[in-house]
């Protein structure tokens, strides 16, 4: 989370950074995708997951190191259990699919989100994804599953406050680097760039804390509609932004 990352800055001057190392993405408009067309939601779902394969072929070839994609977050269980059930089942489809395909183009999946109230088959896929993957060193998949910032965010407190009560740590001592550290997202950088599909424009409780210095782009297209294209034009309207992390621009500290 440090606000400005070094190979973003040269002597303190802040530069242009042209290509993201870190895109996360909220994926909405499945349900509209499908209402459009006279189906049900499940489809829309099961058109999403296949922009979701789309999208991490894109990152791989476009040199993206880490994708971060919303898939679930902890206010989805709101829905009906039906559709609940469908996202689950998508879910599970997608890592007994997908996972030997992800780990043989050597992708490293990580998944973050709570995993207490999951039930014990998705949990032991998750861990399954992320043991099979741990070394692979090309593009980071992040699958924020069962996530949500506030979430995120209660459960680091809640570590980092039994370390005090316990005197391993004292409140002193605590910055925003330690408190990154017992994020979901540890060792993870910031995203550079947030994409929301569907013309919503809402952060809806995704990587608060992550995004404090984050470009967002807002596109219209829904999800299931979002491929190798639409992920092309979000990066180059990223890549017209100066970033300047709180400083000023470049031009300003030259004259
Ligand atoms: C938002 O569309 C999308 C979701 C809540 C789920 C996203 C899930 C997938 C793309 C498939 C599963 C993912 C993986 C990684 C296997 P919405 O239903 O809110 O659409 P609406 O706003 O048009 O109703």
């Amino acid at each position: 989370m440090i606000p400005v990352p070094s190979r973003q800055t040269v002597s303190g001057k802040v530069m242009s950074v042209r290509s993201p190392e870190h895109v996360a993405i909220i994926m909405d408009g499945n349900g509209r995708w499908a209402k459009a067309r006279g189906l049900p939601r499940s489809i829309g779902h099961r058109r999403g997951v296949e922009a979701v394969r789309e999208a991490v072929r894109t990152a791989g070839a476009l040199g993206i190191r880490y994708l971060t994609l919303f898939a679930f977050s902890s206010e989805n269980w709101s829905r009906p259990a039906e559709e609940v059930g469908e996202l689950m089942g998508l879910l599970k489809l997608f890592i007994r699919r997908d996972l030997a395909d992800l780990h043989k183009e050597g992708v490293r999946v990580r998944v973050i989100g709570a995993r207490n109230n999951l039930s014990p088959d998705i949990r032991s896929l998750l861990e399954e994804a992320e043991n099979l993957t741990r070394n692979n060193t090309s593009t980071n998949l992040v699958i924020a599953f069962n996530y949500g910032a506030r979430d995120e965010v209660t459960r680091a407190m809640q570590r980092i406050g039994e370390k005090i009560v316990l005197g391993e740590l004292e409140p002193k001592a605590l910055t925003a680097e330690l408190i990154d550290a017992h994020m979901d997202t540890a060792g993870i950088p910031d995203p550079d760039l947030i994409i929301r599909t569907s013309g919503e424009l809402r952060l809806s409780n995704f990587l608060l804390w992550q995004a404090a210095y984050s470009e967002f782009v807002f596109m219209p297209c829904l999800w299931p509609d979002f491929d190798r294209k639409a992920f092309e034009e979000a990066l180059k309207d990223f890549a017209s932004r100066e970033r300047r992390f709180g400083s000023v621009s470049s031009c300003e500290i030259a004259s």
